[in-house]
């Protein structure tokens, strides 16, 4: 039986030169790849006391949803600028290869609401830490994070220290 790691294709060199993408979606088009995806990420965060799943555009729609549907959640999404019709809180992050800016509607979250973040992966942390910034300002709790994959060479998690961070995969 193939394990989660065995569905992933990594492509050199993409989107810029030295860097090694690890693609997602070569799991997702596969059932038994898009099974073990979503239910590896439900058993890394079933046992927390949460509200809410918060999951980063795009990839983090792709696994947030599932798993707060699974688990009876409500799911925040975290758009890139200027998406998000009604009043948004902001923040630029640099990422391993560029920089960006996320919102999220200020409503989404309510002061004491629990949250979970999902994505994809973790490569430098910037995305993490800018959602959880901005849910703290608004009142949140951030109680767990998990991903697919974590990139471990680029020490993401240095920036998440003192949260529950999870991961399926890891990359040296
Ligand atoms: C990718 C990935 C994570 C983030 C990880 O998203 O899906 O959200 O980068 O990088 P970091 O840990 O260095 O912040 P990207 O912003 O490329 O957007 P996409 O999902 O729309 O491709
Ligand atoms: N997002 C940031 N770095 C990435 C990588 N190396 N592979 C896939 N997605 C990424």
């Amino acid at each position: 039986m193939k394990k989660l790691e065995d569905y992933v294709v990594s492509i050199p060199d993409f989107p810029k030169a030295g860097i090694i993408f690890r693609d997602v979606t070569s799991i997702i088009s596969d059932k038994d790849g898009l099974k073990l995806a979503i239910d590896s990420l439900v058993d890394n965060v079933k046992d927390l006391d949460f509200d809410i799943v918060i999951g980063p555009e795009s990839r983090g729609f792709i696994f947030g949803m599932p798993v707060a549907y699974n688990l009876g959640k409500a799911f925040v999404p975290v758009r890139k600028q200027g998406k998000l019709p009604r009043e948004v809180i902001s923040r630029e992050y640099d990422l391993e290869y560029g920089s960006a800016i996320i919102e999220m509607h200020k409503d989404a979250i309510k002061p004491g609401d629990k949250v979970v973040i999902i994505d994809d992966l973790i490569a430098t942390g910037g995305t993490i830490e800018a959602i959880i910034k901005m849910v703290e300002e608004l009142g949140g709790e951030v109680v767990g994070i998990s991903f697919v994959m974590e990139l471990k060479g680029l020490n993401g998690r240095d920036k998440l220290k003192g949260y529950n961070v999870t991961s399926s995969i890891a990359y040296e």
